[in-house]
């Protein structure tokens, strides 16, 4: 199982000013936590809480059809496409980057064991589709069009643009490179698939696309690049047990939660950095980064007042910020918790051969890149004790299936958890559908008229 260190965050390793009693906090919200957690377990099957994701352990319907459709195109396909925004694409992108062989789309299909390669496009750049379109064969090419809501601007964009494509190369047959992951029964995109004729997946109700990673939203694109998904569920699910436990001093979501908040709260600490010292866990930081933002960044209305709340979460992968953004961390603001992933076991074992003799580089030659990865995370930690900065670290054993998923679902309830310490609804996001709707206005659709004309004179006055 993945571990956590709190250490880091102790008033009696980094001083009173900016660290916990933890014991004593613990003790303080343990009856809160433990209702909390209570009542999330007992809210998972009630229809509008958007807690489905919490069972995804415990199915094993979508795996199966998953594996059943990837065996049904095994081989026929050389590139798998994904169309998607936000948390219909983060997931993916982290959970494929992590698993598959670094640069897995520069190795030849034997290297890749006859598995596709995978894309994804998750932006409206036009010179970023259009350098796409130019290298892929889109013959060869499996469209997996990702969104829950089937009407998400970005998605749908780019989803006619290819549809286009494709069907001025593949005439009728264009209809087998395309499958869809959406709602069951909602949106223009499932009345198009069923006009269509597309094979379709489901993004099961209650569950929001930033906790989707593992429903058909990320299943199938891992299944079909040969991703043992098997490992996946069994990962979440015993996870799953693990966070059922309500004692806080037994919970690591749960105790990462409260640190977070009582950081926060105590000592305005607001800035959550996900730094993982690992090149393959670096994407997700960008997925935690959404789950964190999307679900904490809101009004609350705990107190007498309605106040505006959230952490704001930040990018850093070791070793590489260490020479970039770790000046600031050290000397800037004290308002950051580091919270650092580290590996226990790298695939490789990488040496550094005995090249040179010179004082300032021979101390390298004969020691391994896993040991300079390993002392780099230990520096960096021991220098932010120096400067009393919070630490906390999740010990992943090693970069599977089994252990990524752990460690996604981990963060998951820990978000949950967080929601209800700020007391804020963790599982919508209000304020981005506003921009969703302007977009359509902006663009054009018919019935955001009057949306349309307020915006113009919004942007006229700035
Ligand atoms: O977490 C969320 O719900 C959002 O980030 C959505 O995933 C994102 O807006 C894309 O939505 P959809 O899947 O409906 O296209």
């Amino acid at each position: 199982m993945i571990e956590l260190d709190i250490r880091g965050v102790s008033k009696d390793i980094i001083g009173n000013e900016n660290g916990l009693n933890i014991s004593e906090e613990f003790e303080l919200y343990r009856d809160k936590i433990a209702g909390i957690i209570t009542d999330l377990y007992k809210k998972k099957d009630t229809e509008g809480e958007g807690l489905q994701w919490m069972n995804l352990g415990y199915s094993e319907e979508t795996s199966w059809y998953v594996k059943e459709y990837a065996a049904l195109v095994e081989n026929r396909f050389d590139n798998i496409l994904i169309l998607g925004i936000g948390g219909s694409a983060l997931g993916g992108i982290a959970v494929t980057h992590a698993l598959l062989r670094p640069y897995w789309n520069m190795l030849s299909k034997d290297e890749r064991n006859g598995f596709p390669r995978i894309f994804f496009l998750d932006n409206v750049d036009p010179d970023q589709i259009n350098g796409l379109l130019n290298i892929l064969d889109l013959k060869k090419t499996l469209v997996n069009v990702i969104t829950k809501s089937g009407d998400t601007t970005e998605t749908m964009a780019q989803y006619m643009i290819i549809k286009d494509r494709l069907q001025k190369e593949l005439d009728d047959d264009y209809r087998k490179n395309i499958i869809v992951t959406t709602d069951k029964k909602t949106g223009i995109l499932r009345q198009i698939s069923e006009q269509e004729g597309y094979k379709t997946f489901v993004v099961p109700d209650d569950v929001g696309g930033r906790f989707s990673v593992f429903t058909a939203v990320g299943l199938l694109p891992f299944a079909l690049v040969g991703i043992n998904i098997d490992e996946i569920i069994k990962g979440i699910k015993d996870m799953d047990n693990a966070l059922q436990n309500p004692n806080i001093c037994e919970n690591i979501a749960a105790q990462n939660a409260l640190i977070h908040y009582l950081l926060d709260k105590n000592f305005g600490k607001n800035i959550t950095v996900m730094m993982p010292y690992s090149d393959r866990l670096k994407y997700i930081a960008d997925w935690f980064i959404q789950l964190w933002a999307e679900s904490l960044g809101k009004k609350s209305t705990l107190g007498e007042n309605t106040i505006s709340v959230g952490p704001t979460p930040l990018k850093a992968v070791g070793a590489t910020d260490q020479h970039s953004q770790m000046q600031l961390f050290y000397e800037g603001p004290n308002n950051k918790i580091i919270n650092f992933i580290r590996v226990g076991e790298f695939d490789t074992t990488l040496e550094i051969p005995q090249v040179f003799q010179y004082t300032g580089i021979g101390y390298l030659g004969g020691k391994t890149m896993n040991e300079l990865m390993n002392a780099e995370a230990d520096s960096t930690l021991a220098s932010l004790i120096d400067y009393s900065r919070p630490t906390v670290t999740v010990k992943i054993p090693k970069i599977d299936g089994y252990h990524i998923a752990q460690l996604l679902y981990m963060l998951e309830i820990q978000t949950a958890i967080a929601g209800a310490l700020y007391g804020v609804n963790a599982f919508n996001q209000p304020s981005v559908e506003q921009t969703r709707n302007y977009t359509y206005a902006l663009m054009g659709r018919v019935g955001y008229e009057e949306s349309a004309k307020a915006i113009q004179n919004k942007l006229l006055s700035v």
